[in-house]
């Protein structure tokens, strides 16, 4: 991972936080476990920054990104209230981060409208919050394909 050790400088407590090991636990798409996704997601949104050359608050993008599927459950659990996950998992994030951690505005978008445009209410208006929206697409499509494919 092309980014590890500044992530790991500026994401040092949500990283070692007890809620977020439990994202070990979780499995996102195929194999690939909430935490692994989080960590691949907010590396993505650090490549698209410098590929594009868009400038960011590097910080609020590392930090929004490792938060962005802090909904903490296992959404494959057949369970009725996970069903709408799609739809209702961000605002779970936000909410479950918002108690643990202090979140800037740039962050607090990040992770509430990173469904869109499922989510057409929850609309990016930084543009930490676009490059996260793209870069989880990115990673969760590839995840998702390397899981049929093993299959
Ligand atoms: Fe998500
Ligand atoms: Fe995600």
């Amino acid at each position: 991972m092309k980014h590890l050790s500044e992530i790991s400088r500026e994401g040092r407590d949500i990283l070692r936080s007890d809620d977020m090991q439990k994202t070990r636990g979780f499995v996102q798409h195929g194999s690939v476990s909430v935490y692994e996704h989080s960590l691949k997601v907010t590396d993505m949104c650090l490549t698209l920054a410098d590929v594009l050359r868009i400038r960011t608050d590097r910080r609020s993008l590392i930090r929004g990104a490792l938060l962005h599927d802090f909904f903490l459950y296992d959404w494959h659990a057949d369970e009725s209230w996970h069903r709408l996950h799609g739809y209702t998992h961000a605002s779970r994030a936000l909410s479950n981060a918002m108690a643990r951690f202090t979140l800037n505005r740039r962050e607090r978008n990040m992770i509430y409208s990173h469904m869109f445009p499922l989510n057409l209410t929850h609309i990016p208006r930084f543009r930490e919050s676009v490059l996260l929206c793209t870069a989880d697409k990115i990673v969760s499509t590839a995840e998702t394909v390397k899981g049929f494919i093993k299959k």
